[in-house]
């Protein structure tokens, strides 16, 4: 069988996940314009053919932070990944590291930072959002550092959460939530029995310790609104700079300003995302922020990107617009709830294989050879 990573694994996970929880995934914020700007400005981004070059030698390695990828993509952090596979952060880190690219663990995971860091052979990385107790951040940073973790993402396009109105519409929010998802549950007996039913899946391993933890999913939604922190600011990160030693790399950013202050501060990366669409409707798509980004700050900081990227053609677009590397979201998360760790595995194969049909029609050998001039103006 043929499998497209874009569309096939996204209806396999249709097809498997109860609907609040497909729909969790799958939705953008309020109607859904930049969620579905994000690919569609990517597709139109035309890539330039290049023909009898000798391509015969091609490389994808890269190198972050001192840390070898054989290549340029991150699977990125996303919230509640154990509800999609039994155990899914640990089988999606390990798909990763098998592929020798890093893993992000979410601040909102089902499975805690001490059951995911041991599971595989190479560092992983950890994603934090501000919430309003700054001990509970500090205690996460703490267990991040016991584990071996360099490498942290601090999120901060989250002060609140987006108007998500799928989620009210399919019972992950709302009234009687907790019943209709009991019963969209039953009537998925598959998933039910893999995730939903067996063991604790339900409990967010990171939050556990937290006060007002949303049990059983319980407005979950909710849980984030009241204990996420709209004061987030500079202060913030001068705060976990001063125990935080490793690469710091702030996740949210969109506008050539914040990239500038993101390099005064002293970050050691960003990431230019929308949140996939999540979080403000009618921003910008990220392949259409990221141009301006790379001319404020390219050279001065790490740059990475997400929101969108479904395909290795994606990726080699998305570092011709001037990232160094990108992260995957919805395009990892729909193979694991489809097929776990192997459906992981085989996207990262298919990622790989495409990006190297497009380095070899657009003539790069190397990351390195990505660029400007690997795209053309039109459509
Ligand atoms: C996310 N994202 C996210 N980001 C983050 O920093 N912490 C988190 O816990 C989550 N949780 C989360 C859950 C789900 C279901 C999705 C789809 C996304 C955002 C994520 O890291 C990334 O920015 C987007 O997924 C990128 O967009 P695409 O590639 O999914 O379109």
């Amino acid at each position: 069988m043929i499998i497209s990573a874009s569309t096939d694994y996204r209806a396999a996970a249709q097809a498997k996940l109860p609907p609040f929880l497909f729909h969790y995934i799958d939705g953008g914020a309020y109607a859904e314009h930049t969620l579905r700007r994000n690919t569609a400005d990517l597709a139109d981004i035309a890539l330039r053919q290049r023909v009898l070059r000798n391509m015969s030698d091609l490389s994808l390695e890269t190198s972050l932070f001192g840390e070898k990828l054989t290549m340029p993509v991150i699977l990125g952090p996303v919230g509640l990944t154990g509800m999609y596979a039994r155990r899914g952060e640990v089988q999606a880190a390990r798909a990763a590291a098998q592929k020798g690219i890093p893993f992000t663990l979410s601040t909102v995971s089902v499975c805690p930072i001490e059951e995911v860091a041991p599971a595989i052979d190479r560092p992983m990385w950890f994603q934090l959002y501000v919430l309003k107790d700054r001990g509970f951040m500090r205690n996460a940073l703490e267990r991040a550092k016991a584990a071996g973790v360099k490498t942290l993402v601090f999120t901060v396009d989250m002060p609140v959460p987006g108007a998500r109105y799928r989620d009210a519409h399919s019972g992950m929010s709302g009234p009687n939530a907790a019943l209709r998802r009991m019963l969209q549950a039953f009537t998925h007996p598959q998933w039910a029995w893999d995730v939903g039913l067996r063991g604790k899946p339900h409990d967010l391993g990171n939050v556990s310790a937290y006060r007002g933890q949303p049990t059983s999913l319980e407005d979950y939604i909710g849980w984030l609104g009241t204990n996420f922190d709209p004061s987030i600011s500079w202060k913030d990160l001068e705060w976990i700079r001063e125990f935080w030693e490793g690469p710091m790399i702030i996740k949210g950013i969109l506008d050539p300003e914040d990239a500038k202050d993101a390099v005064r501060f002293g970050a050691d990366g960003i990431i230019v995302s929308n949140h996939g669409g999540r979080q403000l409707d009618g921003v910008l798509s990220t392949a259409r922020a990221l141009p301006a980004i790379a001319d404020a700050v390219k050279g001065e900081i790490t740059l990475l990107a997400d929101s969108g990227i479904r395909s290795g053609l994606d990726v080699v677009r998305m570092i011709a617009l001037g990232a160094d590397s990108v992260l995957l979201g919805r395009a990892f998360v729909y193979a694991l709830a489809a097929a776990g760790g192997a459906g992981v595995s085989n996207l990262l194969e298919l990622i790989d294989k495409e990006m190297r049909v497009a380095m070899t029609l657009t003539g790069a050998k190397t990351i390195a050879e990505i660029g400007a001039g690997s795209l053309v103006a039109g459509r």
